[in-house]
């Protein structure tokens, strides 16, 4: 059996792919420093997939502790999501980005080659690209400089683990995320924003429970089919289940290059209002809000072309818009 190490494993893209993961049968062994979550996302965890993953907290900036985790610890391969987030907190205080996103992908990557662990998924972000010259966009949409420091720091990320590979026996597959939304089918385990959400679903299902009093659209003069910024929303379900596929092609030497890069979406591309339409629609709900100016740094828009996942890696979006909509919601409501 596989041990798999999922950093930032009680996240919300991570507790997912925990999920999955054990559900595959591999043995799972989170780090997590809990400065975004809740040590109850391992109860829900534990309850939907009735095992409990061996959990250590531990903060990756922390290269003590690191080093000592891989000296005690059996590690077949390494899923890494911990890392910061936000991306307007990242432009006022850029320094521990590249300390929480940079300096531990560096601890990490150098235990994991003194320790022999030679398989790496690593969470990276549309952001990349920017806002493409051309959509759909597939893995050879040109990147972008990066508008902030977080999005470099994907950028950076994505640099380091291929210079690694070139002179070590690290394999690696990249994912390039889309928007990712929903929650588990129990409602035991979700997307868990704190304070103010500043992504688009957890300020709706807020709104609609009343938590906010108004919804703001960012722009609604885009050169988008109804003028609202255009996205492409993954279901977080699926989105994990594509770290399951690519562990198991690391596992079984299907991958093709050292390092390989996937874009992670569903391939379609929803506006804000067909976004808000839609969940007032799945959820019998009405929503409170009105059109503000556009968001700094946000562009009009972006959907992937995931031929490649599909094709090469073995992976499709299954569940819809509405699956996640409402998943989102029963999730608030509880
Ligand atoms: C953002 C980040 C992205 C990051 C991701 C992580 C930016 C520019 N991009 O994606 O790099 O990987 O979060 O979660 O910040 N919207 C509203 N009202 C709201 C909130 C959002 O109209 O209250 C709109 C936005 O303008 C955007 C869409 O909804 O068009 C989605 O926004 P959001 O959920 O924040 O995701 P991104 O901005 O696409």
């Amino acid at each position: 059996m596989k041990r798999i190490l999922v950093t930032g494993g009680l996240g919300f893209i991570g507790s997912h792919t925990v999920v999955e993961l054990q559900n595959e049968g591999f043995e799972v062994v989170i780090i997590d420093n809990l400065s975004n979550t809740t040590i109850e996302v391992l109860d829900g965890i534990t309850a939907i997939t009735n095992k409990k993953p061996v959990f250590f907290q531990i903060d990756l900036k922390n290269i003590s502790k690191v080093k000592k985790f891989f000296k005690n610890n059996k590690i077949d391969g390494v899923i890494h999501f911990a890392a910061s987030k936000a991306v307007g907190e990242s432009v006022n205080e850029p320094l521990k980005y590249y300390e929480n996103n940079i300096t531990t992908l560096v601890y990490l990557l150098k235990e994991m080659q003194k320790n022999k662990v030679n398989n790496l998924i690593f969470s990276s972000s549309c952001t990349v690209y920017g806002q493409a010259d051309e959509l759909p966009i597939t893995e050879e949409t040109p990147i972008k400089p990066a508008d902030s420091p977080y999005g470099n720091t994907k950028q950076i990320g994505e640099e380091i683990i291929t210079d690694t590979t070139k002179i070590s026996d690290l394999n690696a597959i990249v994912l390039r995320y889309f928007n990712p939304i929903g929650g588990h089918q129990s409602i035991l385990i979700g997307e868990l924003p704190i304070g103010i959400p500043q992504n688009l679903i957890p300020f709706i299902t807020q709104t609609a429970a009343g938590v906010r009093e108004c919804l703001s659209i960012f722009g609604d003069d885009y050169e988008t089919p109804d003028g609202t910024a255009v996205r492409d929303y993954i279901h977080v379900v699926d989105l994990a289940k594509a770290h399951i596929v690519a562990m198991k092609r690391l596992f079984t030497k299907n991958n093709k290059e050292k390092i390989e890069f996937f874009n992670i979406g569903t391939g379609k591309g929803s506006s804000v209002l067909t976004v808000i339409n839609a969940f007032e629609k799945v959820n019998n709900q009405k929503l409170n809000y009105k059109i503000v100016p556009r968001r700094v740094g946000d562009i009009a828009s972006a959907y992937a072309d995931t031929t490649l996942a599909n094709n090469e890696l073995g992976w499709k979006s299954k569940l819809t818009l509405q699956d996640a909509l409402r998943a989102a919601w029963l999730w608030q409501e509880k």
